[in-house]
């Protein structure tokens, strides 16, 4: 017996978990299987990481977090009666993977149940496990929103909540009336709710992404991680935040200092300047996404086999298909025709029957890549009668 074998919670985490370890696209290959933005990060953000390298900001920051960014997000968060927020109120971490992973090894215990609509974005699931506790998967309904019923009988005695709005890998937004009915579902438990707000700021026209911070029945217990991978086209740099009650707050902040120390100084100031950023440099990149998703509804409208929920926000469109095989052989299948994409299965149970495309790519790829998505999954469907 080797020294070198890993914690039994690591055997549990790749038994249990779906997420592929993804590399490039092969040569000749489109890939619509990334979840990260293709634009290029907005110069004043890199000019201010420049900058503060070369003025020396190469030490460690505050555990916490850069005052000066804590206090700008701070600053950003929806006040309300009785509440206003502070620097101490929020955590910057690394990305708002390092948040999610702060709040729920923080909070989840061994044993502990925690209550996912599904599909929902891998990590969740996989942190839950890492965790020691136990993942509720709750489907959502067949509209891609929740199953309000459902999410009644799983919540009694739940620990935690964990949901994405707007979602990955669905592409809907949970709206007020959604979020409100939450609230009423959860008054009185003890259930914490995580709300993973990574694509806040991507919403289509006629869609509002209101934070749980928003809503009063909600935002006493409710944890907020936010990112500046997706609006600001950041994914490397590697920044996010928490904020939410302040115990969970402290928690959090305990566990992510012990597991990751303090977030790189020169990319905090650069998060500062990316908050700095005249709101038409976020709305260009929306727009941008906005025709793309156009393209892709206006491709897949009316293709036999293939069946599309517009997104409402993120950059996903959630597709199901009639093909009578999982989801995870289709991606093979379409590895091989030359097209990335993410099986549904890999978000849960009712994930399977559907593929997960980004349409953060170029037009050109995303033309190809759907032109080879249709081109198989529709033979497939003649194949069948
Ligand atoms: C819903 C959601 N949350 C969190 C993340 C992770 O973001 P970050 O790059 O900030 O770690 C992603 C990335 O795809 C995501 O889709």
């Amino acid at each position: 017996m080797t020294a070198a074998r890993p914690a039994p919670r690591i055997e549990e985490l790749r038994r249990f978990s779906r997420r592929p370890a993804l590399g490039p696209a092969p040569p000749g290959a489109v890939s619509l299987a990334m979840g990260e933005p293709d634009l290029p990060t907005p110069t004043p953000v890199i000019e201010a990481a420049v900058a503060a390298l070369r003025a020396g900001d190469t030490h460690y920051a505050d555990q916490k977090g850069l005052p000066e960014l804590r206090t700008a997000l701070a600053g950003r968060l929806p006040a309300y009666p009785g509440r206003a927020w502070s620097a101490d109120d929020v955590v910057v971490t690394h990305g708002a993977t390092g948040a999610l992973a702060a709040i729920v090894l923080a909070m989840v215990g061994p044993g502990d149940r925690v209550v996912i609509p599904e599909p929902a974005y891998s990590l969740y699931a996989d942190l839950v496990v890492l965790a020691g506790g136990t993942v509720d998967f709750v489907p959502l309904g067949r509209d891609l929103h929740w199953d309000l019923d459902a999410l009644a009988a799983a919540l009694p005695g739940a620990t935690m909540m964990i949901f994405s709005n707007p979602s990955n890998p669905t592409g809907i937004v949970h709206r007020e009336e959604e979020l409100e009915a939450l609230g009423a579902l959860l008054d009185g438990s003890g259930v914490l709710l995580v709300s993973d707000e990574a694509y806040h700021r991507l919403v289509y026209p006629g869609h509002v992404a209101r934070s749980v911070l928003t809503i009063e029945s909600l935002r006493e217990r409710a944890v907020c991680v936010g990112t500046f991978s997706k609006t600001y086209a950041m994914t490397g740099w590697r920044v996010g935040y928490l904020t939410g009650p302040r115990e969970v707050v402290d928690a959090a902040a305990h566990l992510h200092r012990t597991f990751n120390g303090s977030v790189n100084t020169a990319v905090q100031r650069a998060a500062v300047a990316a908050l700095e950023l005249p709101d038409r440099a976020v709305e260009a990149m929306v727009e941008t996404y906005r025709q793309r998703r156009e393209l892709v509804i206006t491709h897949l409208a009316g293709v036999p086999g293939l069946h599309l929920i517009p997104p409402e926000g993120a950059f996903y469109g959630f597709l199901r298909y009639d093909a009578p095989r999982p989801s995870e052989e289709v991606v093979r299948e379409l590895a091989e025709r030359k097209v990335l994409v993410r099986a549904g299965a890999e978000y849960g149970p009712s994930g399977e029957g559907h593929l997960r495309i980004s349409f953060a790519t170029s037009v050109d790829d995303l033309r190809t890549g759907l032109a080879r998505i249709v081109g198989h999954l529709g033979v497939d469907r003649h194949r069948r009668r």
